[in-house]
């Protein structure tokens, strides 16, 4: 199966996590998609049976920058190839933002639904103020993604 991975990263941590769980998906077996830059038309190409979204959140409760083109594309195509697709999304965010906690992950679920994109599993979330070793937090997680995809 080929999962693609959309990254969301202001400083780069949602990066790590996300070339993590590519890592951790190719040795359990899947084949992976990821470009933290990817168009729409690369991320079509790479014809995805899957899709992991890994995002943090900026400004109150907003999608990092080289994420808002990608999103904006999905979201004016809602391309047909990716109905019915299962997926998920890990959010990275800060509870001390209060209710724009994992804000930019809480649009990509909104974007999933809009694109018939199945959530096999609830969102992680990641809170910088609790923690600051977010990769291997979200280890168990994927391996629960794993066993449902
Ligand atoms: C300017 C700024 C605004 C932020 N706004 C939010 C927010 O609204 N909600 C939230 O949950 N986290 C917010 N955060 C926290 C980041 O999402 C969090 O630190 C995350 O781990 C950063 O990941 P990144 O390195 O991939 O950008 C903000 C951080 C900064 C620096």
């Amino acid at each position: 199966m080929k999962v693609a991975i959309l990254s969301g990263s202001v400083y780069g941590t949602a990066e790590e996590v996300a070339r993590h769980a590519s890592k951790l998906l190719e040795d359990a077996g899947f084949e992976t998609f990821y470009n933290p830059r990817a168009s729409l038309d690369e991320l079509l190409a790479s014809a995805p049976q899957a899709l992991l979204a890994v995002t943090s959140t900026t400004g109150m409760g907003e999608l990092p920058d080289n994420l808002q083109p990608l999103y904006s594309m999905l979201r004016d195509q809602l391309p047909a190839a990716l109905r019915g697709l299962p997926g998920a999304v890990i959010g990275l965010g800060d509870a001390s933002y209060g209710d724009t906690f994992c804000g930019g992950g809480e649009q990509l679920r909104e974007l999933f639904m809009e694109l018939g994109v199945r959530e096999v599993q609830d969102m992680l979330r990641l809170d910088a103020s609790e923690s600051v070793t977010p990769e291997a937090d979200a280890e168990p997680w994927l391996a629960e993604l794993i066993k449902k995809l």
